[in-house]
């Protein structure tokens, strides 16, 4: 297997369960926002402020050019690194790529009250047109799991099962469901 690729809206999990899975693959986790904080030396919030969400989508592609190169990592995505085609291609060509998805008001109440995402700043119609205009996109994966009502341990277990299934799928020639 090559790598994993977890993608999906802001407060889905990406990061939690992405951690928890390289753990138990015993893989090496990277996160794309950290990733452009180290790059960079600035928080995202940082780097929307000072510099704009142009240069922030700059660093974030350039990031995941490398990151693609690599093989046997977890790579958490930001809610819209995958919105870019080149980032798509680049991470699809080696990696499954997994769609966390989680309904507006788990996203909500997980994430709403924190200050540190500057595309959650603005009101709740707003949010939920974002939200709304990225499900198609994310619907693309590999496969999805809804991460709603559901424990980190859960997630992780749904993503292990599938994963297993594709890999035992592949091996027999059997066409996946
Ligand atoms: C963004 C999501 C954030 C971060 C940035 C932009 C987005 O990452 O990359 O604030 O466009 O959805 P998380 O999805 O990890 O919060």
């Amino acid at each position: 297997m090559r790598n994993i690729v977890l993608i999906g809206f802001m407060g889905t999990g990406k990061s939690t369960v992405g951690k928890r899975l390289a753990q138990a693959l015993a893989w090496d986790f990277v996160d794309t926002d950290c990733e452009i904080g180290e790059v960079t030396n600035l928080t995202v919030t940082e780097i929307f402020r000072r510099h704009g969400e142009k240069r922030f989508r700059s660093e974030e592609s350039i990031v995941v050019a490398r990151l693609s190169q690599l093989e046997h990592i977890v790579i958490a995505t930001g809610g819209g690194t995958v919105l870019n085609p080149l980032n798509w291609e680049a991470l699809a060509n080696n990696g499954t790529v997994i769609g966390l998805h989680a309904s507006l008001e788990a996203i909500l109440r997980r994430i709403g009250h924190k200050n540190d995402r500057p595309l959650l700043k603005g009101p709740k119609e707003e949010i939920e047109k974002l939200w709304s205009e990225r499900q198609r996109c994310y619907a693309q994966a590999n496969f999805m799991v809804d991460t709603s009502e559901k424990n980190i341990d859960e997630v992780v277990n749904e993503i292990l099962d599938r994963l297993g299934r594709s890999v035992n799928n592949e091996f027999r020639g059997v066409a996946q469901d």
